[in-house]
């Protein structure tokens, strides 16, 4: 059985300019630099093709956070990797590949909130992931946004951190999962 495509190369490229023109049309009359913020690891993909077809100026930073193991989230969330821009009173945009949860982000925004104090805090998504929200918690701007509850891979969405580096999203196969299993097995 062949890997199911939820989302071409061509089709990534057209969601992602979606939410590029919403986001220029924002910043047509720029007055302040906002602070983009990728979640890694991640939403990187997005982050870099997104950022490319911004006419505005900005600046860019990293935040690292996790709580996926395998194919579900464990919903405990572990801060890797802080920010080094100063953004207090800055109007911040976090940069997410998807929403499932929700907790993820909700943590993300009270962490960011409460330790920066920064002007506002705007959530850019590719992928919302509705069935299992756990949290009230929605995206500004989204790519898409998917009813169904699948395990996508690929543009950079991982199983156990591979599969990131595909430039299509896809739901693998049992035979897939088994095989990356030996793999990941073999690399211990
Ligand atoms: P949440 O906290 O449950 O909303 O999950 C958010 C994080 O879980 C995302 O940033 C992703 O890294 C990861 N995640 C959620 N759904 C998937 C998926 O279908 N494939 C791979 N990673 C996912
Ligand atoms: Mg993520």
């Amino acid at each position: 059985m062949t890997n199911e495509v939820i989302f071409s190369k061509e089709q990534l490229d057209e969601i992602i300019s979606d939410v590029a023109d919403k986001l220029n049309a924002r910043f047509e009359n720029q007055t302040s630099i906002p602070v983009f913020i990728s979640v890694l690891k991640g939403a990187e993909p997005f982050f870099n093709d997104l950022i490319k077809k911004c006419h505005f100026e900005m600046k860019i930073d990293f935040i690292q956070v996790s709580s996926y193991s395998g194919t579900s989230s464990t919903g405990v969330i572990h801060l890797k990797k802080d920010i080094t821009e100063d953004i207090k009173g800055k109007d911040v945009y976090i940069v997410e590949d998807i929403i499932d949860t929700g907790l993820t982000l909700n943590y993300l925004k009270q962490y960011i909130q409460l330790h920066y104090q920064p002007r506002s805090i705007t959530i850019v998504c590719l992928v919302d992931k509705k069935p299992l929200r756990k949290v009230d918690l929605t995206a500004d701007i989204v790519g898409v946004t998917l009813t169904q509850n699948e395990f996508l891979v690929g543009y950079g969405f991982d199983y156990n951190e591979i599969g990131r580096n595909y430039d299509f999203i896809f739901v693998p196969t049992k035979k897939q999962l088994e095989t990356w299993d030996k793999l990941l097995n073999n690399d211990k």
